[in-house]
């Protein structure tokens, strides 16, 4: 909700086609390639560069965007903002040739005030360098000196030191905002559900003292209203009867900030909002006071030719897929997806463990000035994230290294920082290791990824199955916490089959979802089953991939496998575990 357009403010789409070239030895800046690029070709954005041209595969290092756009004259008179939704890793820009800033890390939105950099009433020149590099010391890590691989998949290339692809690029929608000189800034939303009446809260903040009052509006309805003054204040209401949000029924309410400044209205700032509560107790997860068992997948934000940018048809066959299979989850595995994903998971109702791009940590990173560091990526991730009901939980970090003495008090402080931001959902982080993890005891939510009958146990469902229930059994008596298994999964090459089932085939990693699920929805303690993967998705090449890591449930062309309908019948059938009523 964030490209608002209204009396008070506009937005210009900056998506489509740019003037594209690669920099491997960085010689742009001190060229001044922000003065206009030199031999150039088109490249299209929102979208990874790598697919779009072949020399572009495999390519990590820095490339650079110019786009010229033609600024209105009827913005003469307002802030004029440059906001890009995502560009992975670090990208730097520049407007009419001067620096507007840079901006770290590749998941998360940024934008900067270009006012005084633009012309009104005709046409401009944005330049954008974008580093793609990975550099153990960047978040999420790659590129370790083989002195620090733990084993041998730490060689893939490139040397990621995660299991999806290093894509490079203007990942999400880039916009020009209009917006009034003094104006809202942010507006955080609470809500409490008590006896059947709701008490919303709103904390806004502006960047100006001037205005009058900051009205609430419910759907159009005034409510509350923040006294004016400062820059920052809240308000609160109560809501008698209100419609709450939940699967199936995700009712969502516009609640409008309205700046009054000498008399008038001078700005508005609209959010949808869905009214209920996530809480994890006695074992479960309840969503509004109800027991709900997650069923879903991990995915990727990964297609062909558009790489990891978002591609919204897409993300409708996705949730039109998680729907036609009877999911009702997903982890946004592993880094915050876009908010276009958000807005339509509220809007569809379906649940989300909201994901930081703290993926693949390791000893070097467990020191105060990382920490620190990731308390940033999370700020910005909560910030932008915090209003969407569909967002249940936050997962702090995926498969760090975390059986080291030092990961236990590292992640510890950052659940603390987590729930000092946001006390209002469950925090979890997702381990592989066993209990010998020192870290994931100290979240709400113990999230596992385990791998019985893949990487041990393979081509023993059986056996694969007793192991993973003892497992499962020692995790509960030793924390006695709600268990979320995050991952869960096998490689199948679709239209590879064979009788008996053997790994690699669409047979056997049917099977063994299906083993493993009706394993975890029988066991008490766990909260859900998210199956690893959604869909095939790219990686870096290492002897262990085929082009892909397969373990997708449908093709990257999103495509059914066996397993797909396997889950469907698992998912669908009568008594299957829903999310309306739970039968422990
Ligand atoms: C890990 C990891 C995933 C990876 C998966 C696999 O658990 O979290 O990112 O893709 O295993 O090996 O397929």
């Amino acid at each position: 909700m964030t490209m608002q357009r209204n009396l008070y403010r506009d937005a210009l789409p900056m998506s489509g086609l740019y003037q594209f070239t690669t920099d491997p030895n960085g010689i742009g800046e001190a060229e001044r390639w922000f003065d206009g690029l030199p031999a150039a070709r088109p490249i299209a954005v929102p979208a990874s560069w790598n697919e779009q041209y072949q020399d572009l595969d495999d390519y990590c290092g820095t490339a650079w965007y110019e786009r010229r756009e033609f600024v209105p004259e009827a913005w003469r008179s307002r802030r004029i903002v440059l906001r890009v939704g995502a560009a992975a890793y670090l990208a730097k820009v520049w407007v009419n040739g001067t620096f507007a800033g840079e901006h770290e890390g590749g998941c998360l939105p940024f934008e900067f005030d270009v006012t005084g950099l633009l012309e009104c009433g005709q046409e401009n020149r944005f330049v954008f360098s974008v580093d793609a590099a990975q550099h153990p010391d960047r978040l999420p890590p790659g590129n370790f000196p083989p002195s620090e691989w733990l084993g041998p998949w730490q060689g893939q290339h490139p040397a990621n030191n995660y299991d999806f692809y290093p894509y490079g690029g203007l990942h999400r929608p880039v916009y020009l905002l209009a917006v009034p000189i003094g104006r809202i800034v942010s507006v955080r939303v609470t809500t409490q559900l008590d006896a059947g009446r709701a008490r919303v809260a709103c904390a806004i903040a502006a960047d100006t003292a001037a205005f009058d009052r900051i009205e609430i509006l419910l759907d159009g309805e005034r409510k509350a209203e923040v006294p004016g003054g400062a820059r920052t204040g809240e308000a609160a209401f109560e809501l008698p009867d209100p419609v709450l949000w939940e699967p199936g029924r995700p009712h969502l309410y516009r609640l409008t900030a309205r700046a009054i400044q000498g008399g008038q209205p001078a700005d508005e700032y609209t959010v949808a909002i869905g009214l209920r509560t996530v809480a994890v107790e006695g074992g479960q997860l309840l969503l509004n006071g109800k027991p709900v068992f997650l069923k879903g997948f991990g995915k990727h934000e990964d297609f062909a030719i558009s790489g990891k940018g978002l591609n919204e048809p897409v993300m409708i066959k996705d949730y039109n897929l998680l729907n036609w299979i009877g999911a009702n989850s997903y982890r946004t595995s592993h880094y915050p997806y876009s908010e276009e994903m958000l807005d339509l998971a509220d809007r569809l109702g379906v649940l989300v463990i909201d994901e930081s791009p703290l993926v693949g940590l390791m000893r070097r990173h467990y020191d105060a000035g990382t920490l620190e560091r990731c308390k940033v990526l999370l700020d910005e991730m909560i910030a932008r994230d915090r209003n969407h009901p569909s967002v249940i939980m936050w997962s702090v970090a995926n498969e760090p290294t975390s059986n080291e003495p030092a990961a236990g008090p590292f992640f510890k402080a950052l659940y603390d920082h987590v729930r000092a931001l946001d006390a209002s959902r469950p925090v979890t982080m997702a381990t592989c290791y066993g209990l010998d993890d020192v870290a994931v005891g100290h979240f709400d939510v113990i999230s596992l990824n385990k791998y019985y009958g893949w990487y041990s146990h393979p081509g023993q469902l059986e056996e694969g199955e007793r192991q993973l229930a003892v497992e499962l059994e020692a995790w509960r008596a030793r924390h006695n916490k709600p268990i979320l298994i995050t991952e869960f999964g096998a490689d199948a090459v679709a239209g590879m089959h064979h009788d008996p089932p053997r790994q690699w085939t669409e047979e056997y990693q049917a099977e063994m979802l299906t083993r493993q699920y009706r394993l975890f929805a029988k066991t008490p303690g766990i909260i859900g089953a998210h199956v690893w993967a959604f869909a095939d998705f790219k990686t870096s090449q290492i002897y262990m991939r085929v082009l892909l890591n397969h373990k997708g449930v449908f093709t990257r062309e999103r495509q059914p496998k066996l397993a797909a309908h396997a889950l469907k019948k698992l998912w669908t059938e009568p008594g299957a575990r829903t999310n309306e009523t739970e039968t422990s």
